[in-house]
């Protein structure tokens, strides 16, 4: 192994935990979600599910990985030896590798995004007059950074090359490194983003419209799409913190770092649509465009075509994306590399490359699928969109549900109230511990089952 395999400090499995946690979910999948979920009702749901069931179905994860001390397969082979268990890490450690294959080409997109608010061809080109309508502009541009086929492909292979840099240099020199630099930079971004959008004239009404809430909106549709952005924005149901637990040192208290984990990433989504609905009332911009690409690649270029230096403000946007893209898709990978290593003693360098390479050729289906192989489709879907539907819909509440009950009730004697209590004995248990045991047990695993039949 070329370095421990341990995060070196407090500070820095927080910040590689929130990395992860903080990527394209909450930075572009939220706003969308918001806006087609009615508002301010959705955000307090979405919170609410954070905290009572995205925050115990994390503490289960972390308990299993830092108890097991492996990779998402090894940690259930360790805690319950010659039982089939280690198979809801199989299926994790597919879900994670999956996503990864079409999150990289988004991840591509975004650095694509910056190279072109840096170089300017992002506004070059852009109508003089006063009043035109710049949607069919950006729109176009869009058309040619994300559904051809060249310079997407170059980027994903880019975004490819650059977590292959990071995750050779392994825990502490690539991943936590990468994470204590670009996370204090992601936000002093959003915050700067934050005040200029605040600023805009005719801010408020894109406020109200994020921060009142208009509860006859409220049905079970919002509430199951307010879970899975929870879950999904949590990196919840993919061996993800499995593996990044297994990298805590014995004394992290994971209560704690759970509930900073998701304040933070509530924050971060929060923050966002504080730069989003401001900005896009502002401009009298119609919602129905906020849905996923063409909110972030369509709509906010518009706006900062309208401010004064839009380059600058495209640039820092772009680059916050990038951050929030590049720590999450190193975690991403880190689940399949951590179990190369365990499973196959592969060192981290045969590892890295084994799980990368791959994508080389993944990825790029992907992309293609969204360019000019946009017409081939199984089950009315192009390659990109069936992964996402897949793994998402089916993969991340299987994995979610078979851990909950895994840790919850088949797990050695008392080792979630060990984990939870670092060590107490089990009749000092406090009645937060109780909670969480038992929303881990019964809660969570039959709200998933709920939202996998909803969904049907
Ligand atoms: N939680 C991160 C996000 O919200 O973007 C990263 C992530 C990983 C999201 C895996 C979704 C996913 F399936």
């Amino acid at each position: 192994m070329s370095s421990k395999r341990e995060f070196a400090s407090k500070i820095g499995l927080i910040a590689a935990t929130v990395g992860s946690a903080i990527g394209l979910g909450n930075v572009w999948r939220f706003p969308a979600e918001t806006q087609a979920n009615g508002g301010a009702a959705f955000l307090l749901i979405y919170i609410a599910c954070v905290l009572l069931l995205g925050v115990p179905v994390m503490l289960a994860e972390f308990s299993l990985g830092r108890s097991g001390r492996s990779d998402a397969i090894g940690a259930f082979r360790k805690l319950s030896p010659g039982k089939p268990w280690w198979l809801i890490g199989v299926v994790a450690v597919l879900a994670s590798y999956l996503i990864l294959c079409y999150y990289m080409v988004v991840a591509g997109w975004t650095l694509e995004y910056f190279w072109q608010s840096i170089a300017g061809g992002l506004f070059d080109g852009l109508p003089q007059t006063d009043g035109t309508p710049l949607r069919g502009f950006f729109s176009g541009k869009m058309e040619s950074y994300i559904a051809t086929d060249m310079a997407p492909l170059v980027f994903t292979f880019l975004m490819i090359a650059i977590n292959i840099g990071v995750l050779l240099g392994g825990v502490q020199k690539g991943i936590e490194r990468l994470s204590n630099v670009m996370m204090p930079m992601l936000f002093i971004i959003l915050v700067a983003m934050c005040v200029l959008a605040l600023s805009l004239p005719g801010a408020a009404d894109g406020v109200a419209y994020f921060l009142n809430p208009d509860f006859s909106k409220i049905d079970a549709s919002v509430v199951v799409n307010a879970l899975g952005q929870a879950f999904f924005s949590l990196s919840l149901g993919m061996g993800i913190l499995v593996t990044y637990a297994s990298y805590y040192p014995a004394d992290t208290k994971l209560g704690k770092t759970a509930i900073t984990v998701a304040l933070l990433s509530v924050g971060v989504a929060i923050l966002m649509g504080l730069v989003i609905f401001p900005a896009v009332k502002s401009f009298g911009l119609d919602n129905e465009n906020l849905r996923g690409a063409t909110l972030v690649f369509v709509t906010l270029p518009e706006v900062f075509a309208q401010l004064p230096l839009p380059q600058l403000w495209a640039a820092m946007f772009f680059f916050l994306l990038l951050v929030a893209a590049l720590t999450s898709t190193v975690s991403i990978a880190e689940v399949s590399i951590a179990m190369f290593q365990d499973r196959c003693h592969m060192s981290r360098r045969a590892a890295t490359f084994t799980v990368m390479l791959p994508l080389f050729v993944l990825s790029a289906i992907c992309s293609l699928s969204m360019g000019s192989w946009a017409r081939y489709t199984i089950f009315g879907m192009n390659f990109f969109d069936l992964l996402d539907s897949f793994t998402t819909n089916w993969l991340l509440p299987i994995v979610a549900f078979g851990t909950c009950i895994y840790m919850g009730w088949f797990a050695p004697n008392g080792l979630l109230r060990t984990e939870l209590s670092n060590g107490a004995p089990a009749a000092n248990s406090t009645p937060v511990q109780k909670t969480v045991l038992f929303i881990i047990r019964y809660l969570a695993p039959v709200l998933i089952v709920a939202i996998v039949v909803f969904s049907l």
